[in-house]
């Protein structure tokens, strides 16, 4: 059955939910401004910019350090915001969660401080075709060092894992499954818990890309059984730099340290130093305490729409646009079933280059992304150089699904098919 126009409005009260983002009330020249480009960043509500705000307006000192009014309510926010974080993805024990500037840094530090220690030769490092850049450079950096191999679950035509040939890549040498939680530019939502179990069959461990996953699906890493889950404030309506690496406490108490400097360590000798108990083991220097303040600040933004119906509007307006898009013309890249995908939308506009394409949209005053979306991989798997890529979040609407099919109107009549 394909979504209707009134089907995808339930979810959220969109109206109300606009009214808290300034930056919605932007015009491109005289016509609206259509944001759909989430999947790169969230823009963010009034809640979390007067959070940091506040922040440096009354309470703006280093976290940690200081026996002083200032220094303690710093700290008090920014713990605080860390055991938000952790109630978000349904972590019990706040200090398994490594604040981080987002899931590039996070998936730095897995590969650095697990990888480089628990790694040799010969060892398998399984990653999948959907990955983002963030979650196959920084495994290919620790294999050089390692001589671990890297592997790879190839997808199908329609954008999914294929998992036909699991049990020949997931094998006694794999230590590490690291694979994307949902896809940024096929939209795809790979099965995290079937390949937790595979995973730990083998005695690896699964380290997740929640870059897309956790702004967009309830998390809950008991459920999904994850050891490693990397988070990107950013995209889920808080500040940028601000994110974190959630990881179970065994893994954190067992790994190296990632940085070095101050705050990370708990004694320095000339010769040696030890370190810190976890997380703070893992957070050299003065970190991003705005900005985390400010995702708390998000979170409970999120928490406050429930993210139940964050995930129904975002199925809702996906599959409104899927069917408008293909009903103009689109090839549309990755699953159209909405049950197993999220809301980045790839497609090609007939013949159209994705750059002209996005730039003809920006004269509507739709934003979209046009390029390979750090995903080099999948454009070489479907055989594109580049896709158009549509996001959807929770101030989203349909009207603004119809704008952009009207800037796709207007793309056909300047190129004259
Ligand atoms: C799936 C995925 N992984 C990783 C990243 C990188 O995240 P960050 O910008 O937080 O480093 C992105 C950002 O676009 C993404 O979409």
């Amino acid at each position: 059955m394909s979504v209707t126009k009134e089907r995808a409005e339930g979810a959220l009260d969109v109206a109300r939910i606009r009214a808290d983002f300034p930056i919605l009330s932007r015009t491109v020249g005289d016509k609206p401004m259509v944001f759909l480009d989430s999947a790169a960043t969230s823009q963010k509500p009034r809640q979390v910019i007067e959070a940091e705000r506040e922040f440096y307006e009354r309470h703006n000192a280093n976290v940690h350090r200081g026996i002083y009014m200032l220094s303690e309510e710093a700290t008090e926010l920014y713990e605080g915001a860390r055991e938000k974080l952790a109630r978000f993805i349904g972590a019990s024990d706040p200090a398994t969660i490594v604040y981080t500037r987002g899931t590039t840094e996070s998936i730095n530090l897995v590969a650095h401080a697990w990888g480089r220690k628990f790694l040799t030769e010969g060892d398998e490092i399984l990653l999948s075709d959907l990955e983002h850049h963030s979650n196959i450079v920084p495994w290919q950096l620790c294999v050089r060092d390692t001589g671990a191999v890297l592997r790879y679950i190839p997808l199908t035509d329609d954008g999914l894992l294929d998992l036909s040939d699991l049990g020949t890549l997931l094998n006694e040498r794999t230590k590490i499954v690291s694979v994307s939680g949902m896809s940024n530019s096929l939209g795809t939502l790979p099965p995290i818990r079937q390949l937790a179990d595979a995973a730990h069959a083998v005695g690896a461990v699964i380290c997740v890309d929640g870059a897309q996953l956790v702004p967009h699906v309830p998390v809950d890493v008991t459920a999904l059984d994850c050891d490693f889950l990397s988070i990107s404030g950013h995209k889920m309506l808080g500040p940028t730099a601000s994110g974190g690496l959630y990881a179970r406490r065994e893994l954190l108490e067992a790994m190296d340290p990632f940085m070095g400097g101050g705050h990370m360590i708990e004694e320095v000798h000339h010769d040696h130093s030890t370190w810190n108990e976890v997380p703070y083991k893992f957070e050299a220097g003065t970190m991003n305490i705005a900005q985390e303040v400010g995702l708390g600040a998000a979170v409970d933004y999120l928490e406050a729409l429930g993210m139940d119906a964050v995930r129904a509007h975002e199925e809702e307006i996906t599959g409104y646009a899927i069917d408008r898009m293909l009903e103009a013309g689109a090839t549309i890249f990755g699953p159209k079933d909405v049950s197993v995908r999220g809301g980045a939308v790839s497609f090609w506009y007939k013949e159209v280059h994705p750059h002209d394409l996005a730039t003809i949209l920006n004269e509507e005053g739709v934003a979209v992304r046009a390029g390979h979306h750090c995903n080099q991989l999948v454009m070489r798997r479907f055989g594109v150089p580049a896709t158009t890529r549509a996001s959807f979040y929770v101030y989203n609407t349909n009207d603004e699904v119809d704008a952009l099919i009207a800037a796709l109107g207007k793309a056909e009549e300047v190129f004259g098919f």
